[in-house]
């Protein structure tokens, strides 16, 4: 009887080691889900979540899900497309990702830690008052979270940095700012000196106008600065035929006071 006892609970223990085992590595997802990919990590590596348990709630908790999953994906079509859009819709004029760009927004390496994919998905989809309202579709917008989760996980932030600028969406704007007079009823600017200015989304917001990460837009491709934007609030026609923008004429101490907001 003695014996029979203890020779159970030695095959219970086993079973119960095995179990421990095989969840820690992660094949408690093994208990609903086919396996994939399993020479490039575990389940978790690539999705997170919980694999010590087999209730679906607590094990999908903080998922991530397929769609956002590319990012894990050497050479991945999604993360390429996703960079790309990045590049021509100029998001380092606000953003550092890749370790790359200007600081007037949220640093998207470090996302990775702070937010979830669909947060992100959100921001852009939905953005707040200083970034621009892109209009992109679903597929886009996937494209761009995936390639900054891809640039985040491939970069390392550096320590205790903080945004340059922190930005109210402040109903009181400077009434004496050039920007939010002459400029603010059809363009925003987030700025490193002011702030965000202006309310008008019929323009461009011109954020970082003088960066190398705003669009080059001027004329046949070029890099905007002083001289360009002077001609273009000139005669915007003179530089584009089917410009919408009417000339705005600025005195040069109005010039200049621009000038310094954009810089
Ligand atoms: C008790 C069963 C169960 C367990 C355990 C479980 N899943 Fe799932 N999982 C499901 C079901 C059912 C679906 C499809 C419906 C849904 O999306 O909730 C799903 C969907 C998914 C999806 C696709 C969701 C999407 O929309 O992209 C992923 C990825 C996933 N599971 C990963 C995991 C991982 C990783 C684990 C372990 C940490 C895990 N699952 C554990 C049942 C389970
Ligand atoms: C190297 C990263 C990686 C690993 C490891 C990984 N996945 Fe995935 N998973 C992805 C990607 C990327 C997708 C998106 C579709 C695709 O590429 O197949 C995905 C899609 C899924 C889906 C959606 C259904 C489907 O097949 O399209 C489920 C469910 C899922 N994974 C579960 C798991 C489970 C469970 C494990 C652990 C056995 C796991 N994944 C391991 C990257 C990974
Ligand atoms: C004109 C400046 C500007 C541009 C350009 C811009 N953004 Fe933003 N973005 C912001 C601001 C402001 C926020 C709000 C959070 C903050 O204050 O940093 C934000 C937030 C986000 C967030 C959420 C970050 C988080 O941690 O919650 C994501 C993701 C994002 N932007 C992606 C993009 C992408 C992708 C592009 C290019 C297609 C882009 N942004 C272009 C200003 C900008
Ligand atoms: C009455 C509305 C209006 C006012 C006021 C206005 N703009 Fe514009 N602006 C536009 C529109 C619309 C566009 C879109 C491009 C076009 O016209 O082809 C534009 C385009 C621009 C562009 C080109 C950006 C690009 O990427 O194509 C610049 C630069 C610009 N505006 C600067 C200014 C500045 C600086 C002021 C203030 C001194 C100003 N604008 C005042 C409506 C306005």
């Amino acid at each position: 009887m003695g014996i029979c006892f203890q020779f159970l609970t030695i095959l219970a223990g086993i079973f119960f080691l095995q179990s421990v085992i095989a969840l820690a590595g992660g094949s408690g997802c093994l208990k609903c889900h086919e396996p994939h990919y399993e020479d490039k990590g575990t389940c978790v590596n690539c999705h997170k979540g919980n694999p010590r348990t087999d209730r679906v709630s607590i094990a999908h908790h903080n998922l991530i899900l397929a769609r956002y999953a590319d990012f894990t994906m050497e050479r991945s079509p999604v993360v390429k497309r996703g960079r790309k859009l990045i590049e021509t819709f100029g998001c380092r004029r606000c953003h550092v990702t890749g370790a790359k760009g200007n600081r007037l927004a949220a640093n998207l390496d470090r996302v990775l830690v702070v937010a979830r994919p669909q947060k992100l998905f959100n921001a852009i989809k939905t953005p707040v008052l200083f970034m621009p309202n892109f209009c992109f579709k679903e597929t886009h917008i996937i494209e761009l979270v995936n390639a900054i989760l891809a640039q985040a996980a491939r970069t390392e932030p550096e320590a205790g940095e903080i945004p340059l600028v922190i930005h109210f969406e402040d109903e009181k704007q400077d009434e004496e700012s050039v920007f939010v007079k002459r400029c603010g009823s059809c363009h925003t600017a987030l700025t490193a000196r002011f702030g965000g200015l202006g309310k008008g989304n019929i323009g461009p917001n011109l954020s970082s106008l003088f960066s190398e990460y705003y669009p080059k837009t001027y004329g046949n491709k070029d890099q905007w600065s002083s001289e360009p934007l002077k001609k273009w609030l000139k005669n915007p026609r003179e530089v584009r035929k089917s410009a919408q923008m009417a000339p705005v004429k600025l005195t040069p101490d109005e010039f200049s006071r621009l000038l310094e907001a954009l810089l």
